[in-house]
């Protein structure tokens, strides 16, 4: 008899732990995601575009605004940030791109008007290349981005779709190049692939070899 009873209790605990494990995983993102979300909305919540983004312990930051998970894993797959610094003469900035490394699921970073300039010394998007393995879409234009920021990005190797246009590129810096120009001033008007930009610096470094 007293045998049963420890087994049903057993049972019980059991499917207590498996209750409250299937919902801790489906009615919330994870916290470490939270908070990081916290820490960019600074930078991005000019003219208070981010106000469902809260400081709330337990809010679900799936159910923020630009923000979009997957609904199995409730991890962040979408963050689109565009378009929250879209004035003229706004004054322009240097990124972080470090921030964005506990989005470890991330396939789309939307991040274009936003006056960004590049990225501060040491935390360029070539920090992301083996933790975000997932990034496929990276929308960077209309910034202010200049040359230096190419290399980091040829490092992001899962990248499908890169925008790089309306920025600040120089199409005259390898001018007895001709299909660099062309190069450059497909980034500047349109929309390229990251492999043109792999092989754009592989053939640089072929060359200077
Ligand atoms: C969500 O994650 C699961 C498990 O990793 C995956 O099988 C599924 O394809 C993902 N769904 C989307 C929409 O990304
Ligand atoms: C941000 O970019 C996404 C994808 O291109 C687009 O659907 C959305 O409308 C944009 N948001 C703003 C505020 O421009
Ligand atoms: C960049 O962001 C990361 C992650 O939030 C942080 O650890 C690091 O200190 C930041 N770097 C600088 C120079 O602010
Ligand atoms: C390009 O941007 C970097 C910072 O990202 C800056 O240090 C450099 O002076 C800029 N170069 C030009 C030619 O504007």
């Amino acid at each position: 008899m007293e045998w049963k009873w420890l087994r049903f209790i057993r049972m019980a605990v059991m499917l207590l732990v498996l209750e409250g494990r299937r919902w801790c995983t489906t009615d919330a993102c994870l916290e470490h995601e939270r908070i990081a979300l916290l820490h960019l909305k600074p930078f991005f919540n000019y003219r208070n575009h981010l106000q469902s983004w809260v400081e709330v312990k337990g809010s679900d930051c799936c159910k923020w605004e630009r923000v979009e998970c997957n609904t199995t894993t409730r991890r962040l797959i979408q963050l689109s940030l565009n378009s929250t610094k879209w004035e003229f003469n706004v004054e322009y900035w240097y990124l972080n791109a470090s921030m964005f490394l506990p989005f470890e699921e991330l396939r789309s970073l939307y991040l274009s008007e936003n006056a960004i300039a590049g990225c501060i010394e040491n935390e360029g998007f070539g920090k992301l290349s083996s933790t975000l393995s997932n990034l496929e879409i990276l929308d960077l234009s209309r910034n202010y981005l200049n040359d230096s920021i190419l290399l980091s990005l040829s490092e992001l190797s899962s990248l499908r779709y890169l925008d790089l246009s309306y920025n600040r590129f120089e199409r005259s810096s390898h001018p007895r190049e001709s299909d660099k120009e062309l190069y450059y001033h497909q980034m500047f008007d349109y929309k390229i692939t990251i492999s043109s930009l792999q092989q754009a610096f592989n053939s640089d470094k072929a060359n200077n070899m």
